[in-house]
């Protein structure tokens, strides 16, 4: 499989991308194709640039034996558009940043995660950071989801 190269994206970047590219970054590495892919996160706001992912969804991955700690926050930039071959945001609202910031030669790469997993019924995986950590539980099961169709859509898909 050529190498592919997928940038998950967030409002924050310390709750749901960091555990979208945790979650595939396992999936890859479990199916042994870990040298075919450059995966990485981002968020929409510089709000909190150099921080680990939130605590409850590392907790959340822990027990899924996935440790993100080493993770850090960052922002999206217009070099991602060139960098990338699929910017995946997890709801309407970054997909909507991400089309007034890409150029127009780039804007086919903007996704959303869930649009990967048709079968959940679900089009935003909703951010958890003010909720408890049942949220996160849902975020993981929503991102498992849509990160395990977008792996099985690059066997036929040319991005
Ligand atoms: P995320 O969640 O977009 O999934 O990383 C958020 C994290 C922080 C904030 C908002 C959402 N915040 O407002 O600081």
């Amino acid at each position: 499989m050529a190498t592919h190269r997928i940038l998950f994206l967030c409002l924050g970047n310390i709750c749901r991308s960091p555990m979208a590219e945790g979650i595939f970054r396992h999936l890859v590495e479990a199916k042994k194709l870990g040298g075919s892919f450059h995966i990485d996160s981002a968020g929409m706001g510089a709000w909190h640039t150099g921080d680990p992912p939130d605590d409850r969804g590392q907790q959340t991955l822990r027990k899924k034996g996935i440790d993100i700690s080493g993770q850090r926050a960052r922002q999206v930039c217009l070099d991602d558009f060139e960098n990338f071959d699929l910017l995946v945001g997890m709801d309407r609202s970054n997909r909507e940043t991400l089309l007034g910031l890409a150029p127009e030669k780039h804007t086919h790469k903007v996704r959303l995660l869930l649009e990967f997993a048709p079968g959940t019924g679900i089009e935003e995986v909703p951010d958890p950071y003010y909720g408890g950590a049942n949220g996160f539980d849902k975020v993981f099961d929503l991102i498992d989801a849509g990160t395990q169709g977008l792996l099985a859509s690059l066997d036929t898909f040319d991005c």
